[in-house]
């Protein structure tokens, strides 16, 4: 058994950065837990809700108001919500922030060097937008503004998946966003 209070862990970093395996890693421990969540993953939410938006600045920040809505509705009715965009904006996430409430949003910068993402180039896209093939690509000829004060800073580098998802569980445990079996029956 297991017992949640509701929160937003909102990862954010470049693409290729490890975003979305981080939320399927937390996802899982989550449903072994047995605690009922959701994840709003950028490219679902691109084919779905945010379906016909491109990548100018003004697009992404409906992207990320989008994201930020459902992400609130859903904590405030005490369900966890992953978020997994590259959400590039320090203003917009700091909107969503004031909206879902200063102790239930968890950013989660997820940290790698573009040398990096350009040599792992799971997609091909780093390449692409290197030769000047796509405009706008973050962090290639578009800005990626890195949280400040992150709740939480994991890098796909110098950590594995598991290290970097220990830190978040002990993040939300330690918060008690989260609590687990035997410190229920404690309480
Ligand atoms: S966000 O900026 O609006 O938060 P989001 O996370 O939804 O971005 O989408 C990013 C994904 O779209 C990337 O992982 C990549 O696969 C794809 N993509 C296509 N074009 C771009 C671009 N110009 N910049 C960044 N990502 C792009």
């Amino acid at each position: 058994m297991a017992a949640t209070k509701g929160f937003t862990l909102w990862f954010t970093g470049l693409s290729g950065a490890g975003k979305s395996t981080l939320a399927e890693n937390i996802s899982r421990r989550l449903k072994d837990s047995g605690i009922g969540h959701e994840v709003l993953d950028g490219d679902v939410v691109r084919t779905n809700l945010s379906k016909g938006l491109g990548f100018s600045r003004q697009d992404r920040d409906t992207n990320i108001r989008r994201i930020g809505f459902v992400a609130e509705l859903l904590t405030r009715h005490g369900i966890p919500v992953l978020t997994a965009a590259i959400s590039p904006y320090r203003e917009t996430r700091a909107e969503v922030r004031r909206k879902i409430g200063e102790k239930k949003f968890i950013e989660v910068y997820v940290q790698a060097s573009i040398e990096e993402l350009t040599r792992r180039d799971v997609k091909g896209l780093y390449a692409r937008a290197l030769r000047g093939e796509i405009q706008n690509f973050t962090g290639v000829n578009d800005p990626y503004e890195a949280p400040e004060a992150p709740e939480i800073t994991v890098n796909s580098e110098t950590e594995t998946v598991e290290q970097s998802a220990d830190r978040i569980w002990d993040y939300l445990v330690n918060h008690k966003l989260i609590v687990i079996e035997d410190e229920l029956a404690r309480v």
